[in-house]
């Protein structure tokens, strides 16, 4: 695991887009894995600017996200097939049908994870953005979430709930059930970064690091994975050894 150390949020955007960029400059017509949430917003906004510069183009580039909740309808501002609309695809040159997201109606969850988990099987993600629950999740394999579990449909930890309510009005409104790329699916990706920032990540960050690979930690799994860079803020790496 290659770790960088940087002093803030914005640094830490900085330090992932120099690595997104590096890929699709080299490989323009890489397959990324994304990630949503708070923590890769400030990245996304730079990728917007590398490629309004003409530094990067994302025409050749395809896309699969790593989860999406169940039962809000895609039009849902919260849903995460609206995130990435906003956040990032309709500001880049990206052709939308080269973008993909699981399907989310709650009537065919277990078809559409079938679905997502043929679509990956049958690729390679050269470049997996990740980003971390406080509780060690990655994507949404909550911990407990054997290691072996390719997509699959997840019932969200309450910490999890309300680490994500602040993109919602109340508790009972941030749904209870998500479909994710299981830890099998990740740990296909060839390479991954993942970024974390600000102190309610500093304990699963530790524990990523330095402590068991336990499925009590998902995160934890990426110890064994050949090429992980995690990109952390001051704050975020405050627990590890000086
Ligand atoms: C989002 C995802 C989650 C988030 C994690 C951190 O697609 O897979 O694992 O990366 O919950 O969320 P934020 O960045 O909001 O702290």
């Amino acid at each position: 695991m290659k770790l960088i150390i940087v002093k803030n949020y914005d640094e830490v955007s900085e330090e992932a887009s120099k690595i997104v960029i590096d890929q699709l400059t080299s490989h323009p017509n890489s397959i990324l894995g994304l990630a949503t949430g708070s923590t890769p917003i400030g990245l996304y906004q730079k990728l917007i600017e590398a490629n309004q510069m003409k530094k990067i183009s994302f025409k050749n580039v395809t896309t699969f996200n790593l989860d999406e909740y169940i039962g809000l309808d895609m039009k849902h501002p919260q849903s995460y097939h609206q995130f990435m609309y906003h956040q990032l695809f309709s500001k880049i040159d990206i052709n939308m049908s080269n973008t993909h997201l699981p399907k989310n109606d709650i009537n065919h969850m277990h078809e559409h994870a079938k679905a997502y988990n043929d679509l990956l099987s049958n690729t390679k993600i050269d470049l997996q953005i990740l980003g971390i629950g406080s509780n060690g999740h990655i994507g949404f394999n909550e911990p407990g979430t054997p290691f072996g579990n390719e997509t699959f449909i997840v019932k969200l930890e309450e910490q999890t709930r309300k680490d994500n309510m602040y993109f919602f009005n109340s508790l009972e409104e941030v749904p209870e059930y998500a479909i994710t790329m299981g830890i099998k699916n990740i740990m296909r990706s060839k390479k991954i970064i993942l970024l974390a920032s600000g102190i309610e990540k500093s304990d699963a960050i530790y524990k990523m690091i330095y402590g068991d690979v336990t499925e009590s930690i998902p995160a934890s799994v990426l110890q064994l994975h050949p090429n992980v860079t995690v990109i952390m803020d001051d704050q975020a790496s405050s627990k590890l050894p000086k």
